[in-house]
């Protein structure tokens, strides 16, 4: 079987998505497995002749919100992960919103501002967070506390798209859980050293920041870890997802989680989440790469 490992992409989560390349095509390697990488800087790409397998690991805009999904598809190339539909929701912060309250998911009130006649500002009161709802890795994200900061937060978010998604903020903890063949894995508590789990904390290599101290199992009680695992576990299930993803949880003083987005090409890096979710579950980096492999050509 001849896995190309799909990584790069046009988008601005590009050097991220070089790095969790290069770390999945090792441990491909590693395991024996005939492993290439391929840099796809968008639609025009080839695959090496004999491919068997697309292992994407292209975050962001073009690998992750079914664009890609749907060149495989034509392609007839066996691919890991979402499919085309579950991708193009689950990438858009919007359309994943109104499937969570579907759903019943737990999720903090929102309101998204269209912005297509110039910046304004949302009527929901400070403190907010105001999100471009196409991106990830927090790009172009701002958590506003006061009024004088959120024109400027909506004119930065105004540059990636006009139907900017603004949440009330919830003060709390910030969790990740890691699904795998729908089951929650543990949680990941990240604790940013400074400020907020932003481009900087998340990616300190790449952006220069502080970073983060991450405590996985999260340090929660019995009865709080099972609400917040099954509240990652029903938005997963609210976007219908294929395999895997990350769900981000943040969970407030009282203990009460609200779903804040699947992740379906989670950071796959020496700093990311989903492999120490699935560490704390017994499946080290090389297994978890060949079981998304595994569950994907099922
Ligand atoms: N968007 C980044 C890669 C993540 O979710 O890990
Ligand atoms: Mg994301």
């Amino acid at each position: 079987l001849l896995i190309a490992v799909l990584m790069g992409g046009p988008g601005s989560e590009r050097e991220v998505s070089l790095a969790s390349g290069k770390a999945v095509l090792k441990a491909l390697q590693t395991a024996g497995y005939n492993a290439v990488g391929v840099d796809v800087a968008g639609p025009d790409f080839e695959l090496p002749a004999g491919t068997g397998l697309a292992y994407n690991v292209i975050h962001g805009t073009f690998g992750e919100d079914g664009q890609l999904q749907t060149i495989l598809e034509n392609k007839g190339i066996p691919y890991t992960g979402a499919g085309v539909a579950s991708s193009r929701v689950a990438f858009d912060k919007n359309l994943a919103k109104e499937k969570f309250l579907a759903a019943g998911v737990p999720t903090p009130a929102s309101e998204i501002v269209d912005v297509s006649n110039g910046p304004k500002l949302p009527s929901i009161p400070v403190p907010f967070v105001v999100k471009p709802p196409r991106e990830g890795s927090s790009v172009g994200v701002t958590i506003v506390k006061e009024e004088s900061q959120a024109m400027a937060a909506m004119e930065t978010a105004a540059k990636y798209g006009n139907d900017i998604l603004v949440e009330a903020f919830v003060e709390g903890k910030e969790l990740t859980v890691g699904i795998l063949d729908d089951t929650a894995m543990p949680i990941v508590h990240i604790a940013p050293r400074d400020g907020f789990y932003d481009m900087a904390n998340k990616y300190p290599w790449l952006s220069g920041g502080v970073g983060s101290d991450y405590y996985c199992p999260a340090d929660l009680d019995a009865e709080t870890t099972r609400r917040v695992q099954e509240a990652a576990l029903a938005g997963h299930r609210s976007l219908g997802v294929e395999v895997y993803s990350r769900v981000d949880v943040l969970l407030d003083a009282a203990g009460n989680p609200f779903v804040l987005e699947a992740n379906t090409i989670p950071g796959m890096t020496e700093t990311s989440l989903l492999p120490k979710s699935a560490a704390a579950h017994g499946i080290d980096f090389t297994a978890l790469c060949l079981k998304i492999a595994e569950l994907s050509l099922a």
